[in-house]
């Protein structure tokens, strides 16, 4: 999988493209990131990438015309074009079946907003979907691209070493349930012990507990997790 990133701060992935599992990755060709400037593709003395948004408001927004530069520039790179993601607050939440979603493209570009987003026509212009990692705002998308890169590696056959892992993970199997709680040595722990069915060799009994602690946990979570987007469909 190619995977090219489009940023005003290229400098901030340096140490997460090294870093283990994706490093090994990269290093075993199971995926390539690639790393652009959009400032490179900036005109004029002072290489200006942002400007004043039209209307009035706070900030800056993003100007069209270095990005879709840039953009045109990076998928003429390599083949087949790439799926052109925005990361931006306002865009799709993104879960684990969007994740999954993504890792089965060929090659994406992430692109990386930063101060207040994007001119509009950036999207219109070169037919991006737009991502958001959660309903909360960042200082800029180069956070979002990182967490969007790991999430989709790790689906990518031959990135983690246990295949099977990544089928057990919380979101992935059947039901998308959130994983019960594991536990490793020592059998007690400050007093705290490990549940009697794990150490019991039995694996029948093991799976039907674990799915059952599987589905609590679930429930518990979305007791405590408030609906998306509730609070803002409570507004006249
Ligand atoms: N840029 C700023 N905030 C973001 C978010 N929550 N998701 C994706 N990109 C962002």
């Amino acid at each position: 999988m190619l995977i090219d990133i489009l940023t005003l701060f290229p400098d901030m992935f340096t140490g997460f493209l090294a870093g283990s599992l994706l490093g090994a990755a990269r290093q075993r060709g199971l995926v390539d990131v690639r790393l652009f400037d959009i400032r490179d593709f900036a005109e004029g003395p002072h290489r200006q990438v942002d400007d004043r948004p039209f209307g009035g408001g706070p900030g800056m927004l993003l100007m069209p015309g270095p990005i879709v530069s840039c953009l045109e520039h990076v998928q003429a790179q390599a083949s087949p074009p790439g799926s052109v993601i925005l990361l931006t607050p306002g865009g799709r939440r993104l879960d684990q079946e969007g994740v999954e979603n993504l890792a089965a493209r060929e090659r994406l570009l992430l692109v990386c907003g930063r101060y207040e987003g994007f001119d509009a026509r950036v999207s219109q212009a070169v037919g991006a979907e737009e991502v958001s990692i959660g309903d909360y705002v960042l200082s800029g998308g180069e956070v979002a691209a990182m967490v969007v890169v790991d999430a989709v590696a790790r689906l990518i056959p031959g990135v983690l070493g246990d295949e099977e892992s990544a089928r057990h993970d919380s979101f992935s199997g059947p039901g998308r349930l959130v994983e019960g709680p594991q536990y490793t040595r020592p059998r007690d722990f400050r007093g705290l012990h490990v549940p009697e069915v794990l150490l019991s060799g039995d694996h029948r009994r093991i799976e039907a507990w674990r799915q059952e602690q599987a589905l609590a946990a679930t429930r518990r979570r979305s007791a405590a997790t408030p609906t998306p987007g509730a609070a803002r469909r409570s507004q006249p």
